[in-house]
């Protein structure tokens, strides 16, 4: 693992990856990123030139990926279309980059015998009721329920495909929602603190029972490296930190850390076909490969996480008003 490609490494979860190797590995990475709206130039600021190099292009363009793969020994595949809403509103790009993208990267990574690793989400396999025992096995069946989901379920069974029909050499990692630096502010946790350091109000969708499994984003690089490094090809390994939340307890939380009253939010319009609960069961990531999550605080991890967007609101501030106009004209 000596060149690692990382698409989508200008974006959230990406850019975090990317400082993470570079602190844990002595590869030299490349970031291929389209640099969409959901990209930061600055989330990369800082990084060793001689370390870090970004190309900017599609990761559906097999022009720009057929050299580029044959140039690195890994692949690390973070490169999507990654928001529920958005892929309400319009799925096409969802189509594009996640399926036909994926699919660009399998075809490059067939010539050339390159390793990769796929970046999935929890999201593939449906959800679960509140009171169900069960959590997300490698097991569960898929039964995607949102445009975004249906499109990276798709992305994973062509990797499976690709292993097993051309010996690709892929593992597969389906983690739960992140949270952290560097998050786009159309997404729940950012956006919630970003109303109200701009003075404004929390907004719930429904009545906020829907549980989500957060995981701090610095917890999820550590498992992909460890999937790198020991991850048997072929697997799937489910990320998760026993981080299990309703949206209403964590508005409270965000209200709470920022000195407010703690049922000062509006509930919003519901968000159509909305999962009710996600929750992995991350077993095999801990036994097979040791992997042990770091930020086993949500709390101090949310106090910390609003402390950075109120240090960075130079960053969010110039998207604000156009993300709260787009979800106001749906009514939320
Ligand atoms: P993000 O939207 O913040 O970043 C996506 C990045 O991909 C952006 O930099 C964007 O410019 C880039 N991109 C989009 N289309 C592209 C294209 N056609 N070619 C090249 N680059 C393109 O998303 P994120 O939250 O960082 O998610 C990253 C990956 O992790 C996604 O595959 C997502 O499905 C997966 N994932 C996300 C979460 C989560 O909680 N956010 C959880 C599990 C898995
Ligand atoms: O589970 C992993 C997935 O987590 C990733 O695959 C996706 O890329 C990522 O976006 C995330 O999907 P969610 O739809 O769970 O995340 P989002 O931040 O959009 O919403 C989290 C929860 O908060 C969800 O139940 C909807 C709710 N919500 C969201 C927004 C934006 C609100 O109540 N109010 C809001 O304003």
């Amino acid at each position: 693992m000596q060149r690692i490609l990382v698409t989508g490494g200008a974006g959230f979860i990406g850019s975090n990856f990317v400082h993470h190797a570079v602190s844990h590995t002595d590869a030299r990475l490349t970031v291929l990123d389209k640099m969409t709206y959901a990209a930061s130039r600055d989330a990369l600021a800082g990084l060793p030139e001689d370390r870090v190099t970004v190309v900017v292009g599609d990761v559906a363009d097999a022009a720009t990926v057929d050299p580029l793969v044959a140039a690195h020994d890994t692949v690390v595949h973070y490169a999507a279309e990654s928001h529920n809403d958005n892929s309400l509103s319009d799925p096409s790009p969802f189509i594009r980059t996640n399926l036909v993208g994926t699919f660009t990267l399998l075809e490059a990574v067939r010539r050339t015998g390159c390793r990769l690793h796929h970046v999935s989400t929890d999201e593939v396999y449906g959800d679960l009721e509140l009171d169900d025992p069960e959590r997300f096995t490698e097991e569960t069946a898929y039964r995607p329920s949102s445009p975004y989901s249906a499109s990276k379920a798709g992305s994973d069974h062509l990797v499976r495909a690709w292993v097993r029909s051309f010996g690709v050499r892929a593992t597969i990692s389906n983690c739960s929602n992140n949270y952290g630096p560097w998050q786009h502010i159309e997404k729940f946790i950012p956006r919630q603190i970003t109303n109200v350091l701009a003075g404004g109000r929390p907004k719930l969708y429904g009545a906020g029972a829907n549980v989500r499994d957060w995981i701090h984003t610095e917890d999820h690089s550590s498992a992909v490296l460890r999937i790198l490094e020991a991850g048997r090809i072929g697997e799937t390994y489910l990320i998760g930190a026993d981080g299990e939340r309703s949206n209403l307890e964590v508005v409270r939380l965000i209200l709470r850390v920022l000195g407010r009253a703690e049922d000062d939010f509006e509930h919003v319009t519901d968000r159509p076909g909305h999962d009710l609960r996600y929750a992995i069961d991350s077993t095999k990531l801990r036994k097979e490969l040791g992997w042990e999550p770091m930020f086993d605080d949500f709390e101090a991890g949310m106090a910390r996480t609003v402390e950075w967007y109120r240090d960075h609101e130079t960053w969010w501030r110039p998207a604000k008003e156009a993300v709260e106009s787009a979800y106001a004209a749906k009514g939320q």
